[in-house]
């Protein structure tokens, strides 16, 4: 594999539960693969899991690992060609991203979506950046539209809680007092449609996701309806996608929080959420604390996807 951005460059995801599976049972048995390579990890933004996890991961591969936080004690980076650079901003994209490239063999990049620029924002500007001049492999650990090693986090949760062929999973949108991007709900609706499971979503009118990640789904406005009979609830927030709207707030409803009430609605739904989580605006203190809650197991499958996917580019290298 030369570039992760997507569900795509799995390729079979059959095949890549497989080995999420199989890595799990044994996951120290390819550190030869990453002796004297190195991982340097970028992050624009924040991070707590795919921090911790990606290093781990790389780490259980043999790997070095590297982590520059560009907003705190790297040089502020213009994005922008032509720019005269006479403002806050020292070095420029296109100079910092091919010596980044010179001191490792992979590239993992963490560049949210800016809400300035809806264009900027779907064509991956970052990302795409690093993966035009870096001269290295480049795996997204959350770009501006998509979190596809969440996404396989998830996708082998799912797998290894599911009760029957094929569960109804039901992703939420829940209130939040800030804008969130797209990033998790395009990425969750792109791995559940290659699934095999029943994929509903529901959201108040006004938050419909882009249709090429929204596919085959269901959508549901009436969020009690979509509850019934789910085995697997995902809550999570996003901003507005459509114009003339893009990144705005449109509610924060709290009848949309997910509480114990409509857990009932479900067939013993389990709670999923990617985390951090606001406790008792997304889900009720009730909710993530019960049996029935497998954040905690969902965030440590972010090192096996984040394992399964670094393997495979160490052997494209
Ligand atoms: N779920 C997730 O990506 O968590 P962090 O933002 O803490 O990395």
């Amino acid at each position: 594999m030369r570039n992760y951005t997507n569900v795509k460059d799995l390729q079979n995801i059959k095949d890549a539960l497989k080995d999420a599976l199989d890595l799990k049972q044994n996951r120290y048995a390819y550190t030869h693969l990453g002796k004297n390579k190195t991982c340097l990890m970028i992050f624009f933004n924040s991070s707590l899991r795919t921090r911790l996890s990606t290093q781990k991961a790389a780490m259980n591969l043999g790997m070095h690992t590297m982590v520059l936080d560009v907003n705190q004690g790297a040089w502020k980076l213009e994005t922008e060609r032509g720019v005269i650079m006479d403002g806050d901003k020292p070095e420029h994209m296109l100079e910092a991203i091919p010596v980044m490239g010179q001191y490792c063999d992979i590239i993992g990049v963490r560049a949210f979506a800016q809400f300035e620029n809806k264009a900027d924002d779907y064509s991956e500007k970052i990302l795409n950046q690093f993966i035009q001049y870096s001269g290295k492999p480049v795996f997204s650990m959350e770009a501006a539209t998509g979190h596809p090693l969440q996404a396989f986090a998830d996708l082998i949760t799912i797998e290894e809680y599911k009760k029957k062929a094929r569960p109804k999973v039901v992703l939420t949108w829940a209130p939040h007092p800030r804008a969130l991007p797209q990033a998790v709900p395009n990425s969750f609706a792109d791995f559940m449609n290659e699934a095999d499971v029943e994929f509903v979503i529901t959201h108040p009118r006004g938050y419909e996701l882009e249709e090429k990640f929204v596919r085959g789904a269901i959508v549901e406005y009436d969020q009690n309806k979509a509850f019934e009979g789910a085995d697997f609830i995902y809550a999570k927030n996003w901003a507005a996608y459509q114009d003339p709207n893009y990144g705005k707030i449109l509610s924060t409803d709290r009848s949309w929080t997910v509480d114990a009430q409509k857990m009932d609605l479900t067939n013993k739904a389990y709670f999923m959420h990617c985390l951090p989580v606001r406790r008792n605006m997304i889900v009720t203190d009730e909710v993530i604390e019960s049996e029935q809650s497998i954040v905690v197991p969902q965030a440590a499958n972010r090192e096996i996807s984040a394992q399964v996917v670094i393997k495979r580019m160490l052997e494209g290298l």
